[in-house]
């Protein structure tokens, strides 16, 4: 019987530590239609019609404050030493910079996210043209990174949409007179300074080329306490293939 108790606590102690990702931050991360749209491969509407000109929620990601080398780095590390491991790195072994695919079997449930979809319509809607069905870019999402989170699927999209609302970036940046344009440019400093001003915390920005390789707002990364509760200053800074000047081209 002692025995039998001991492994039942085992067991349980082994499962709570392996299934509690260990992570720093979130990312919310947005993207501007109108430069998701504005490139050489185009997109694609989805099966709820065309969205508003509205950042649209791209993920909710969590994210190491640190990259970790790959276990087979590490390995060819202490095994082969330091210049061998730098080869290795370079044939394409990536560190680790985020935790991803966490429970394959933890796939999304229409009927747990039911009261959230039209809301998940107008605020995470695909531009992608693979599938054009939203369901298909929350699923995904979701497998890729929520089942990292620590967060139960209603509560993932529940959280990612209220912080989204909370810190609506379109009326930030129409605040600041950043507003759609074809035609105008926008300093990336007053992209980043509107941001800032507006949410209170610093944020990371990526830009995309449109079709004649200018540079444009694409993405907006939010960073997030690891509780889902409140923003905080971005810990890292990214490549993001932004120039001095910016577009915000109209949706
Ligand atoms: C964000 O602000 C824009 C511009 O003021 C507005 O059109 C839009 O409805 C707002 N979005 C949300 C989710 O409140």
């Amino acid at each position: 019987m002692k025995i039998a108790i001991a492994f039942v606590l085992l067991f349980s102690l082994l499962a709570v530590s392996s299934t509690a990702e260990k992570f720093d931050f979130f990312y919310l991360v947005q993207q501007w239609p109108g430069s998701f749209c504005d490139t050489r491969q185009g997109c694609c509407f989805p099966d709820a019609g065309k969205p508003a000109a509205d950042f649209g929620i791209h993920g909710l990601w969590p994210n190491y404050a640190k990259c970790r080398g790959s276990q087979l780095q590490g390995l060819a590390r202490a095994v082969l030493g330091e210049d061998a491991a730098a080869l290795f790195s370079a044939v394409g072994r990536r560190g680790r910079c985020w935790p991803e695919y966490c429970n394959d079997g933890n796939t999304l449930s229409p009927w747990e996210i039911r009261d959230l979809v039209a809301s998940l319509d107008r605020n995470w809607p695909t531009l992608s043209c693979k599938s054009g069905r939203s369901f298909e870019f929350w699923s995904y999402e979701w497998k890729k990174h929520g089942t990292c989170s620590n967060l139960e699927q209603h509560e993932y999209f529940a959280r990612a949409l209220e912080l989204k609302a909370a810190h609506n970036l379109t009326a930030i940046l129409a605040g600041a007179g950043i507003v759609p344009s074809n035609t105008e440019t926008y300093s990336l400093s007053s992209v980043g300074d509107a941001i800032a001003q507006g949410t209170g915390f610093t944020a990371n920005l990526e830009c995309n080329r449109d079709a004649d390789g200018e540079a444009q707002l694409f993405q907006v990364y939010l960073c997030v306490d690891r509780e889902v509760k409140q923003l905080i200053d971005c810990p890292l800074s990214m490549r993001s293939k932004c120039t001095d000047r910016v577009k915000l081209p109209v949706f």
